[in-house]
């Protein structure tokens, strides 16, 4: 018997606020026309004034504790995703930890920008598989619009806030491909790239959190290759192909580079699952967004192999390969 990390239930959670594209135009030259065929947004949610990215993910985790059939009480550990956390210190876990009302166990948080929940969830299933815990909430939740210069056009309009948040529990498995749960992953980073993508202050600098910066177009240019490799290298590990794959769960930046890393993958649009237009970019709350969209949908059913993948900031990029 093999111990396996299995996703037993996921929630999402997103603010009331709908921003469509067309707002933007009120302050800015953009248009809806450039923002939709440039990015594939066409609207995104904003977080209420005094709505922090701990209560978006406090949301998301009770929608999940409740897909799961399970309670705060059935929960080990917590990690969060976030590069927008409310303050400085403590860690959003321990915020909401204490908010779900867990007073045992422990919660921390993972900083990988866009790809964070990736890191999160290889993170999460390394604690299942050292016995440190055998009920994991893996949570990715950002609030976006907070770090967002409105007078910079190539960057606000791009961006949303949101949380998803999935359970992960042990179980047995065979040890084989055939097993559900987590079966491999593959993290990379690579901090050269650092200015293609960053926010301009910070504790030990300004004394600011800052504002985000990004020379998109270059980030574009490494996107594809990066997670279409990343993809396959976490395929290759599992021991599958492909054509094996039912689902990819892409980072959701982009409509052209998730395109373009499924064509490169030699799979079709209709095997990829897309929250872009709806969500923006939601940075480490992309994936377990579009996961728990793709659940409602009726399009990710158990036994699925699901493949995610996501590039950000760092650079930082990396891929998991699981059977729902
Ligand atoms: N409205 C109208 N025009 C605009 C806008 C806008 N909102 N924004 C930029 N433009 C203009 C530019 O000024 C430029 O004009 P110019 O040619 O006169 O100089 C023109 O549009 C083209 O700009 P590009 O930046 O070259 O446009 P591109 O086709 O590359 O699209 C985009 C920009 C959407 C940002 C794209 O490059 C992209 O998605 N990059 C990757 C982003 C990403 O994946 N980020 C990683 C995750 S994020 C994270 O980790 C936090």
């Amino acid at each position: 018997m093999t111990r396996r990390a299995v996703v037993a239930g996921i929630g999402h959670y997103l603010p009331e606020r709908v921003v469509e594209n067309a707002e933007f135009t009120k302050w800015l030259d953009t248009s809806d026309e450039w923002i939709r065929s440039r990015s594939g947004i066409e609207r995104r949610h904003f977080a209420a004034e005094g709505q922090t990215t701990s209560d978006l993910a406090i949301r998301a985790c009770q929608a999940a504790l409740d897909n799961a059939g399970c309670t705060i009480d059935d929960i080990d550990a917590l990690v969060v995703a976030t590069s927008t956390p409310d303050l400085t210190f403590p860690s959003v876990g321990t915020m909401v930890q204490h908010g779900l009302g867990m007073t045992r166990g422990f919660a921390y948080d993972v900083q990988a920008v866009c790809a964070g929940f990736v890191f999160a969830l290889t993170n999460a299933n390394a604690l299942i598989l050292a016995q440190q815990a055998d009920r994991v909430l893996v949570i990715g939740a950002e609030t976006f619009s907070r770090i967002m210069n409105w007078d910079d056009r190539s960057t606000c309009v791009l961006f949303g806030d949101g949380a998803g948040a999935l359970v992960l529990e042990a179980q047995n498995g065979a040890g084989t491909s055939a097993d559900r749960g987590i079966l491999a992953a593959d993290l990379n980073s690579d901090g050269q790239y650092r200015d293609m993508l960053y926010v301009d202050g910070g504790v030990s600098t300004t004394g600011t959190s800052g504002k985000l910066k990004m020379q998109g177009n270059l980030l574009f240019r490494h996107a594809i290759d990066k997670l279409s490799s990343t993809a396959d290298t976490a395929l290759e590990r599992a021991g599958l192909g492909h054509e094996d794959v039912d689902w990819i769960v892409p980072h959701q930046a982009n409509i052209r580079i998730i395109q373009g890393t499924a064509r490169k993958m030699g799979l079709p649009m209709e095997q990829v699952i897309v929250t872009v237009q709806d969500h923006g970019n939601t940075s480490a709350a992309s994936i377990p967004l579009a996961m728990s969209v793709g659940v409602n949908r009726a399009q990710i059913k158990t036994g699925d192999l699901i493949v995610t993948e996501a590039i950000g900031g760092g650079l930082a990029w990396g891929s998991v390969v699981l059977r729902w």
